[in-house]
């Protein structure tokens, strides 16, 4: 665990207890914005009509464990459910994303494309919720969603937004440098640590410019020994038996590093607050992380029963809401050289 930095954490408090009202209010006004009834869970998904992929069948692709549904790991390593609880945890991460960034989840170079009427793709898009709140901030660009189950809302699509159903892993069903940005955001728990390498490479074939990852990295930083431990042994069994690593940016960083197509590679991460501590952010950040450990529970189910486990949960986060705990969450932008590459075979032919 990393030493605390006690002028930088009070400098969050500070910051962060400006803003100290409801959590409920802005999420309950946005989930009134998309009810549930007006969206498709993933076991409703109409996947063989657009579908790229060698499972045609929601019976392929879901499993129900108890009353939750979660992919058939032999297709997706997804660890966490698909269904509406699940969702309605999405909506709450991106609003708890979008005020930790102050509302430009993109990198400031990146923001160039929105002034074009640039095309815009969004990797493992969830519920759409990015896309569609960028839709209707930049009307002028096309904005494509893409995931393996549509959760897209029915009714509410906008003509700058469309979806696409498919595999990252099997391929994108896009031309080379067909976007100006292709966009991903958290989608540690989906990518085993083998896997990041074939998904950056097609995001980077895809895109003519911008690449943007978004994502946190686990390490609860100053977090109480009983997260400490249950952290420890969540994270030690997700490596063991699926390869998933919960701390990517050094991974996703070397991959990118790594690939001679990609130039001005930014990387800028964050302090985010975990408890009462860190005000509005650090309450709504502690009920995510929360939400997302009870959800884990079936990609964990061999350590303890389900009953042991939620206790050791709410007792573990009881406890992380009275230290001065934090996480690392982090972007990075990257450029694509097209241009180089083109110029290079003109000089090529010419001589
Ligand atoms: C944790 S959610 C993130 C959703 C969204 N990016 C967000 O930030 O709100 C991960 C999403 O990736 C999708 N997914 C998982 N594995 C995938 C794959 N191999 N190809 C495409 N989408 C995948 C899941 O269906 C889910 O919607």
């Amino acid at each position: 665990m990393g030493a605390t930095n006690s002028t930088s954490k009070r400098r969050l408090s500070k910051r962060f207890h400006n803003n100290n009202f409801l959590i409920n209010d802005s999420y309950d006004r946005f989930s009134n914005n998309i009810p549930s009834s007006k969206r498709r869970i993933s076991s409703e998904s109409t996947i063989s009509s657009h579908s790229t992929n060698s499972f045609d069948r929601c019976t392929e692709l879901i499993k129900t464990f108890g009353s939750r549904k979660y992919f058939n790991r032999d297709h997706v390593k997804d660890i966490f459910p698909t269904d509406n609880d699940e969702l309605k945890r999405l909506e709450l991460t991106h609003i708890w994303n979008k005020e930790l960034w102050e509302g430009q989840s993109f990198f400031l170079p990146v923001d160039e494309v929105f002034s074009r009427n640039a095309k815009v793709l969004d990797i493992g898009c969830g519920t759409g919720i990015w896309s569609l709140d960028m839709a209707r901030k930049y009307p002028n660009c096309h904005f494509t969603g893409f995931d393996i189950v549509d959760n897209f809302p029915l009714e509410l699509k906008q003509s700058n937004v469309d979806f696409a159903l498919g595999n990252i892993l099997e391929g994108l069903p896009y031309d080379d440098n067909t976007f100006d940005l292709v966009f991903m955001r958290n989608m540690k728990g989906c990518l085993s640590q083998k896997d990041y390498n074939k998904c950056l490479q097609e995001i980077i074939r895809v895109s003519s410019r911008w690449i943007l990852i978004l994502d946190s990295d686990i390490i609860l930083i100053d977090g109480g020994p009983l997260a400490n431990q249950l952290r420890e042994e969540v994270l030690d069994e997700l490596m063991k038996n699926y390869d998933i690593n919960m701390m990517p940016s050094s991974i996703i960083r070397k991959c990118l590093e790594d690939n001679n197509q990609l130039s001005d590679i930014h990387f800028e991460d964050k302090q985010c607050p975990i408890g009462e501590w860190g005000g509005r952010l650090g309450t709504l950040y502690l009920e995510i992380l929360k939400w997302a450990t009870k959800n884990l529970y079936h990609s964990v189910s061999t350590l303890y029963s389900e009953e042991e486990y939620n206790l050791k949960v709410d007792e573990a986060f009881e406890e992380l809401n009275h230290y001065n705990g934090y996480d690392m969450v982090f972007r990075i932008c990257a450029k694509k050289n097209v241009e180089k590459r083109k110029s290079l075979k003109k000089i090529v032919r010419n001589t």
